[in-house]
């Protein structure tokens, strides 16, 4: 067992031991969280990656599932659960892994589950975090129902009542909504660049023009992005790929659609190419056409590693510092995004595929907190990108009191967060919000 483990190994012991003697009602909440260093390096409070993207005006944050949060702890100010604690220390941006796509949200055609949804945006609401919506329009996690029940009679219909139904129910609550994902795929040899979803299929090219006009009618607020993958690399196929997002792009922007961003997602791998000069030019060709771009599901595939742990940490850091390096050097990438918090929790090792396994059976560590919710050395190298990117704009939300680490891992409302300024007196959420912060 390394030292890490054996750290968070005793202090389960210890836990243990002070519930069997009835301790735990003298002990602080913080005190039931977790150490606040993992190889010695502090995380919380002006050391957290929340903290370190407000003061430079970043937004920084991570993909969530909602059902692992601890509603309750964290609206009366005892959270210890770790998971729930990362969430709401280390970002100030959120989106949901899968509570706002289709599958999730719709049980049949005529019926909404918006409980996981609705758990997130409480959630932010508390933490005065931003929330991003992920997302109206996508080929895949559609319904099962779907197949059987769209046509292209429908088909308008049943997206845009979707989009009003949805982006409406958020309306003014959300930084941007992921109008349309993966959108664009070569191989699939159309001269416009399309992938043949079923939504092109149904309702043919103006299907993502509907898309954002809809989605700009429901949340006027809501920055709308165009999102997608495989456009990193300097590989000749990510090359065409980028080419034909950047044309789709332009081509929306020419016919004046609502459109403010393009997000990268961002999964890249440990070994082979790099991101480099071509995503650099499209960042700033975005730029011209008065995009932002967001780096919106940032993940390091660690399944070409040689090596255990260590070997693939390393690696890890490595890309995340070279690439948020990269983009977050160019003044329109305002927003990044890891796509989860922990390795504890990252559909690279939930999925089955030969993509995402490695050769030795041993789970991947694509993410800055490790299995046991401790910071590895990409939480360093995300917080030096983040340091280097940008001078500080604002003081710290929050003045901390090192004396009291209870403070430590108070939320903080994010000034230009719609929920946050609602955050007055009587709400539940007061309890975790300081006076300094009023
Ligand atoms: C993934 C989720 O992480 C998984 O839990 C789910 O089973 C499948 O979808 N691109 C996207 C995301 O835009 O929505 C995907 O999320 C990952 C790839």
């Amino acid at each position: 067992m390394d030292t890490m483990g054996k750290l968070l190994w005793n202090r389960r012991e210890w836990m243990k031991a002070c519930f069997a003697a009835g301790a735990v009602g003298v002990m602080p909440h913080w005190a039931l969280a977790f150490d606040t260093t993992g190889f010695d390096v502090k995380f919380t409070g002006p050391d957290s990656l929340r903290s370190h993207a407000q003061e430079r005006g970043l937004l920084f944050g991570a993909a969530v599932n909602p059902a692992l949060l601890d509603m309750d702890g964290m609206a009366a100010g005892t959270a210890t659960d770790p998971y729930t604690i990362l969430i709401a220390t280390q970002a100030n941006i959120l989106v949901a892994e899968n509570s706002m796509k289709w599958g999730p949200l719709r049980p049949s055609p005529d019926t909404y589950d918006f409980a996981q949804a609705d758990r997130l945006m409480r959630f932010a609401a508390m933490t005065g975090q931003r929330v991003r919506g992920h997302n109206l329009c996508w080929h895949e996690q559609l319904p099962s129902w779907f197949k059987t029940t769209a046509t292209k009679k429908n088909a308008p219909k049943l997206l845009t009542d979707h989009i009003h139904t949805v982006a409406g129910r958020y309306r003014g609550k959300l930084q941007s909504w992921d109008v349309v994902n993966e959108a664009v795929e070569p191989k699939d040899g159309r001269a416009d660049g399309l992938r043949n979803s079923p939504w092109l299929g149904l309702l043919g090219p103006d299907y993502i023009e509907l898309a954002f006009r809809t989605a700009a009618a429901a949340d006027p607020n809501a920055k709308l992005a165009y999102n997608d993958y495989g456009i990193e690399l300097d590989t000749d196929e990510q090359a065409i790929k980028r080419a034909q997002v950047f044309m789709l792009v332009r081509r929306l922007k020419a016919r004046g659609v609502p459109l403010d961003a393009v997000g990268i997602q961002s999964h890249l791998q440990a070994t082979g190419p790099q991101p480099g000069a071509g995503l650099e030019k499209f960042i700033r060709d975005a730029k011209s056409l008065g995009l932002d771009v967001y780096i919106t599901e940032m993940d390091v595939n660690t399944r070409g590693v040689d090596g255990g742990a260590e070997a693939q940490d390393a690696a890890v850091a490595e890309v995340y510092r070279n690439y948020l390096g990269l983009v977050l050097a160019e003044p329109n990438v305002p927003v990044a995004l890891t796509w989860g918090i922990s390795d504890a929790h990252t559909w690279l090792n939930a999925s089955h595929g030969d993509w995402a396994k490695r050769a030795d059976g041993t789970p991947q560590r694509p993410l800055p907190f490790d299995g046991d919710l401790r910071p590895t050395p990409a939480f360093v190298a995300i917080r030096t990108a983040i340091d280097s990117a940008r001078p500080v704009v604002a003081s710290s939300p929050q003045k901390w009191n090192e004396s009291d680490p209870a403070q430590m891992y108070q939320p903080f409302r994010v000034p230009d967060s719609p929920r946050g300024a609602n955050m007055g007196a009587g709400s539940p959420s007061q309890s975790i919000v300081t006076p300094r912060q009023q």
